[in-house]
């Protein structure tokens, strides 16, 4: 028996779960249970990724602590890893005491042994937030190509890549304002040590073939030492002696899988230093997108070598998910949340999907909505659950026993055996070759059952004992193919051992077939997938796309306080997302009158208004200035949004938004009621 550690990468706390971790999840969880079912000891951990500035700012724009936005994105993330049957044994938090324990105690130890430098560098600085800006927080104009809008590092039209000191005009995506340069002193982890070890480590069969070169070429490049310092104000852990300095999200994310299983072994008393203890003889398995690949191949087992512990024995890299052929995009509507597809669908067929999929390479996966339909209602339910029903019948009505012998042994034998190979490529991450092998051995069970036609024999009486025999052998053919599909498919693996009077617990289970024994009340197995419900995992309409569209972790602060109705005639516009009248339900229209308007200093758009709202009296910053004078307002009844929760801006808090019109053309219109319409109506 093996002793493994396996872990996911641990998700951004920043935003629900979509369809990428949704694959990465089922990946691992796949390998996990297979694991187990061939008798090892495996232990699956995960956790939330909390830190750095993307999360401090999101929880500042929504007006709430960092600590309150990571816990209900933590609750979330638990429930939709619960959906799609993810069975990890802990789901952490990277800000959790064990991990500060553990970062702690990594810095110290890389510190004592002299792998921490300490160096002055320039950064950008934002006086009026008063922060340092990460590159992506910084935009501007391209240097080499002039294209405006350019993130700090790199540009996105001529593919330049540079410093934010080097852009023409930039301006920080956090006030607004033109950064300045500022100096700062940072730690550095002294990456180029390693780098002996690096290179035998990723020949080592740590890492699939396909990645290796990716690896020479960071090599060739050379290691340059990492900053792992970043200074306040930030979300994460204050560095131990260095007051005002934090260690960056990026340090302590993979302690966050020490964290997580130190959390796991103190709750059920299991050995954490049998995992990490150098010359462990566990295995510790890390599954990963091959995006983050740089951070778990040269810093992650560097950082573990320097501190004292042991390396990875291999890291899974996976490819990206596409989804119709194209990249997930919230503005294209391709853009699939696990939560949405849980609201419609259950679990098992995507998990079959994205097996059928999944090879050891890095190659990107595309989800075609036609093709998991048909190949789920081909695969599962027309060729496997089909071996199933089309026997149960006949066996119910011979008495509900399975016959005492198979007619057909050596068919049997060839099943069984098959499970070597299949194992094989479970454990080697070739999910989609094992899944092909189980086809075709389905297709093979079903042509038996066309060849010996049960329904034929069962007609005549005195053929009743082959009609049981015949239906025996497929009942069995089946019980191989449930065993080789429990990992993907958990559940209905779990309702086919009560069929089966017994439960899947063990790969080589299958050995001996199934005789003489009760069957259960044969019930339904799995659902066709119904394309019309599936169409609708993609948003029929594109959403608008976002103000500042961030293809990093970033998520610039967008203008708040006016929702505006794109509409005009030239173009059509775009019908948002269908929604419910107990959606619509839930937004309180009032009417108001505006007492107050006034420019909001430092601000192009926004005017600050002083609504009545009957009852009550509100400031709400509405992106309208450069559409009205702000006096021409005042008097004005307007229609708010009254039930938004508010939102801290830079100037102030917003208690609400105002409702406004704009077209293709130039042109805000604000909304208001007829005469007679006044302060504090309910809109309806
Ligand atoms: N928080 C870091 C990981 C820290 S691990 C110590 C992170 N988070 S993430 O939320 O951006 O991504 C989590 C995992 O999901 C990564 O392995 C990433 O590669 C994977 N995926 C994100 N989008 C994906 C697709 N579209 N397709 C497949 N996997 C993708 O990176
Ligand atoms: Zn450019």
């Amino acid at each position: 028996m093996r002793r493994i550690l396996v872990t996911s990468a641990l998700p951004y706390a920043n935003g629900p779960l979509h369809f990428g971790h949704i694959l990465e999840a089922v990946q691992t969880d796949i390998w996990v249970r297979f694991m187990r079912l061939a008798g090892h000891e495996c232990v699956y951990v995960c956790a939330d990724d909390t830190h750095g500035t993307p999360m401090m700012l999101k929880a500042q724009a929504e007006g709430i602590t960092p600590e309150a936005l990571i816990a209900g994105v933590a609750a979330e993330h638990r429930a939709t890893y619960a959906g799609f049957l993810i069975g990890h044994d802990f789901f952490h938090s990277t800000h959790s005491a064990e991990n500060r324990e553990m970062t702690e105690r990594v810095f110290r130890a890389l510190d004592a042994a002299g792998y921490i430098a300490r160096r002055t560098i320039r950064q950008a600085y934002d006086a009026e937030a008063q922060m340092f800006l990460p590159d992506r927080y910084v935009k501007g104009t391209c240097p080499r190509c002039g294209a405006k809008d350019q993130y700090g590092d790199s540009c996105e039209v001529c593919g330049a890549t540079y410093t934010p000191a080097e852009l023409i005009d930039p301006i920080s995506v956090v006030s607004g304002t033109r950064p300045v340069e500022r100096e700062s002193e940072h730690l550095f982890f002294r990456l180029g040590a390693f780098e002996g070890m690096l290179r035998e480590w990723t020949r080592a069969g740590t890492i699939d073939a396909s990645v290796a070169n990716k690896l020479d070429e960071w090599f060739d490049a050379g290691l340059r030492d990492w900053d792992i310092s970043r200074d306040a104000p930030y979300f994460g852990f204050e560095i131990p002696g260095h007051p005002g300095k934090y260690f960056y999200v990026w340090l302590d994310a993979p302690i966050g899988y020490m964290g997580a299983s130190l959390a796991l072994a103190r709750r059920d008393g299991l050995d954490f230093d049998g995992w990490w203890a150098p010359g462990s003889t566990a295995e510790l398995h890390h599954f990963i997108g091959k995006d983050i690949l740089y951070f778990h191949t040269l810093f992650w087992p560097a950082m573990l070598t320097g501190a004292g512990f042991r390396r990875p024995t291999a890291v899974h890299t996976h490819g990206f998910l596409t989804v119709n052929g194209q990249k997930m995009s919230k503005s294209r509507g391709t853009f699939i949340t696990g939560a949405r597809y849980l609201e419609r669908l259950p679990p098992e067929p995507l998990r079959y999907y994205f097996a059928a999929k999944l090879t050891p390479g890095v190659d990107d996966m595309d989800l075609s909505l036609d093709d998991f339909v048909s190949r789920f209602n081909a695969d599962v339910v027309g060729k496997l659950v089909n071996i199933a029903s089309r026997c149960a019948g006949f066996i119910a009505r011979g008495g509900g026993r399975l016959a005492a012998r198979l007619p057909e042994p050596e068919l049997y034998a060839e099943f069984a055996a098959a499970g070597t190979r299949i194992g094989a490529l479970y454990e080697g991450c070739d999910f989609a070759a094992a899944i092909r092998e189980i086809a075709a051995l389905a297709d093979r069970a079903n042509q038996y059952i066309d060849l010996h036609k049960p329904w034929n024999l069962a007609k005549d009486p005195a053929r009743a004992a082959e009609a049981l025999a015949v239906c025996t052998q497929g009942i069995n053919l089946f019980r191989v193919l449930m065993t080789f599909l429990a990992p993907v498919l958990p559940a209905m693996a779990a309702r086919a051992a009560a069929f089966l009077g017994q439960p899947i617990r063990d790969w080589n289970g299958i050995a001996t077939p199934l005789l003489d024994a009760p069957l259960a009340a044969y019930e339904p197995l799995a659902t066709r997938l119904d394309p019309k419900v599936v169409a609708t995992l993609v948003e029929p309409e594109a959403a608008p796309p976002p103000a500042a569209p961030a293809p990093a972790p970033a998520e610039p602060a967008k203008p708040a306080g006016t929702a505006v109705a794109k509409g005009g005639a030239a173009a059509p516009p775009a019908p948002p997302a269908e929604i419910t009248i107990e959606d619509l339900a839930k937004v309180d229209l009032r009417v108001a009158r505006v007492l107050a308007a006034e420019p909001v200093e430092g601000s192009d758009k926004l005017l600050r208004l002083t609504v009545d709202l009957g009852a009550e009296t509100r400031t709400i910053f509405a992106g309208i200035k450069g559409a009205y004078e702000p006096a021409a307002l005042v008097g004005r009844h307007v229609v708010v949004v009254a039930n938004l929760k508010p939102r801290k801006m830079r100037f102030g808090t917003s208690q609400g938004m105002v409702l406004a019109a704009s077209g293709e053309g130039p042109g805000v219109f604000v909304v208001s009621p007829d005469a007679g319409g006044a302060a504090g109506m309910v809109v309806k």
